[in-house]
């Protein structure tokens, strides 16, 4: 089974440059799961900077594979997610200023609200994710919660500066994986991951989803989506289960 989920965001990106209908998220996301990927990942930001309320509709409504909204724990994006009924929605953090998400998401504290939050979900059978840093603490409070996924957050290991902030970082995921496995979480990775650094996962077993976006979409650039796709879900292939 692929594990591939491939963000289609910047799709969006480019074609709000000019507030037309190209290129279509829609398009990009089918062409991506012809090519191999198990599910497609928006975000519906605050500030719509890319991905709009219509095309969150349209890809649940066209797309034949499951779709994962990640979104901030807002009352206006509980109940638009509500009504379209994702597979899988992710809470992230958001800043308006942020160019993308920075940093995971804070459950120590937060337990009893972010709970309730996520009891409409669980009620109509959507799964519920939290994406949050490689932090021993807030894994447990995410389990507290009741999330049955956490995603857990590469993105200091992609950005780090050199090669032994890129070990102390991979590190700290490594751990993070392990604790949350053992306590009964469902673990998928994302940020920043790209076709060099996912290697660093290869070897590590029960990873259930990468959350991929913008190398996807940059390659796609020179070679076309379905290439872009296809490359990443062969490298991820040869990763054990
Ligand atoms: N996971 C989460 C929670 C994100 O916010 C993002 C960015 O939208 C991604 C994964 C994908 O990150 P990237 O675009 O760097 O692959």
């Amino acid at each position: 089974m692929p594990k591939l989920c491939v963000n289609v965001d910047h799709v969006a990106t480019v074609r709000q440059a000019r507030l037309g209908l190209e290129p279509d998220p829609l398009t990009a996301a089918q062409l991506a799961i012809l090519a191999g990927a198990r599910g497609i990942i928006v975000h519906l930001r605050e500030d719509r900077r890319h991905i709009q309320d219509k095309d969150v509709f349209n890809l649940k409504t066209h797309l034949k594979a499951n779709l994962h909204l990640e979104m901030a724990a807002t009352a206006e994006m509980q109940k638009i997610a509500l009504q379209v009924k994702p597979h899988m929605i992710c809470l992230v953090p958001e800043k308006r200023q942020e160019l993308t998400t920075e940093g995971g998401l804070i459950c120590k504290g937060r337990e009893q609200e972010l709970r309730e939050f996520i009891a409409p979900f669980k009620e109509k059978k959507i799964l519920t994710s939290l994406f949050i840093d490689a932090d021993l603490e807030q894994i447990k409070a995410a389990q507290e919660i009741g999330a049955e996924f956490i995603e857990v957050h590469t993105g200091h290991y992609a950005d780090a500066k050199n090669e032994q902030e890129k070990e102390q970082e991979l590190k700290k995921i490594l751990k993070a994986i392990e604790y949350a496995q053992k306590i009964g979480l469902q673990v998928n990775l994302g940020h920043g991951l790209d076709y060099q650094n996912i290697w660093a996962f290869a070897k590590v077993p029960g990873i259930k989803e990468y959350s991929i976006g913008h190398s996807i979409i940059s390659r796609a650039i020179y070679v076309g989506i379905s290439k872009a796709v296809e490359q990443m879900v062969n490298i991820i292939n040869t990763f054990v289960d």
